[in-house]
């Protein structure tokens, strides 16, 4: 059974990010982007990498940020081999619990109206929708869904991830 640990994304885990990236988003980040946020004060980058075996391979990883109790939800994404594994889920859990630890309280993102499979997954965090962007994406013109959560909303305790997890 595959195994992982969530921890601080690094340079050197750049490149495999961004084999990820470009597999999962029809307009994906540059490696600018990336760099950019590695040094941001009000960013935080993790990456889901194999416990033991493997250490290098990336999972998966989120990009959040945090201001005055706000935690903004940036990028996520699972390696397409890993996917259905839990591990992107465990990265939120993980994303909620650390922002917790520093005064988050509201949660947001923006999600494509047709990424079903991001949807269900912020929908079994927590996450409800809270207002639509109107052709928000310009690759697609999709809508983007607002979704938020106040941390006392949470109910699930499940932890895909082995953390401890606040209530
Ligand atoms: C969306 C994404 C991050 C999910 O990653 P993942 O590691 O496979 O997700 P998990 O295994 O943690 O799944 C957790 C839950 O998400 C939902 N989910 C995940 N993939 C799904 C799919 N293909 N179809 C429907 N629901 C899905 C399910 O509710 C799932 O729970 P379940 O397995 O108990 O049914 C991944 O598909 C991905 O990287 N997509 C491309 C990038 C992207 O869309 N990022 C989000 C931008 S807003």
């Amino acid at each position: 059974m595959l195994r992982w640990e969530i921890k601080e994304m690094r340079r050197d885990h750049l490149k495999q990010v961004m084999e990820i990236e470009r597999k999962s988003f029809p307009t994906p980040w540059t490696r600018g982007m990336f760099l950019y946020e590695l040094t941001s004060p009000k960013s935080f980058n993790f990456v889901a990498t194999p416990l033991m075996e493997e250490e290098k391979l990336v999972l998966g990883y989120i990009i959040f940020w945090m201001a005055k109790g706000e935690v903004h939800i940036l990028n996520l994404a699972t390696h397409p081999s890993f996917c259905r594994l839990g591990i992107a889920y465990s990265l939120i859990l993980f994303a909620l619990d650390f922002s917790y630890k520093k005064g988050g309280i509201l949660y947001i993102l923006e999600v494509r109206q047709g990424n079903h499979a991001a949807l269900n997954l912020y929908r079994k965090v927590g996450f409800a929708p809270w207002g639509i962007k109107k052709r928000y994406y310009p690759d697609t013109g999709e809508d983007a869904i607002i979704m938020r959560l106040f941390f006392g909303d949470r109910t699930h305790g499940q932890d895909a991830d082995g953390q401890p997890h606040l209530p």
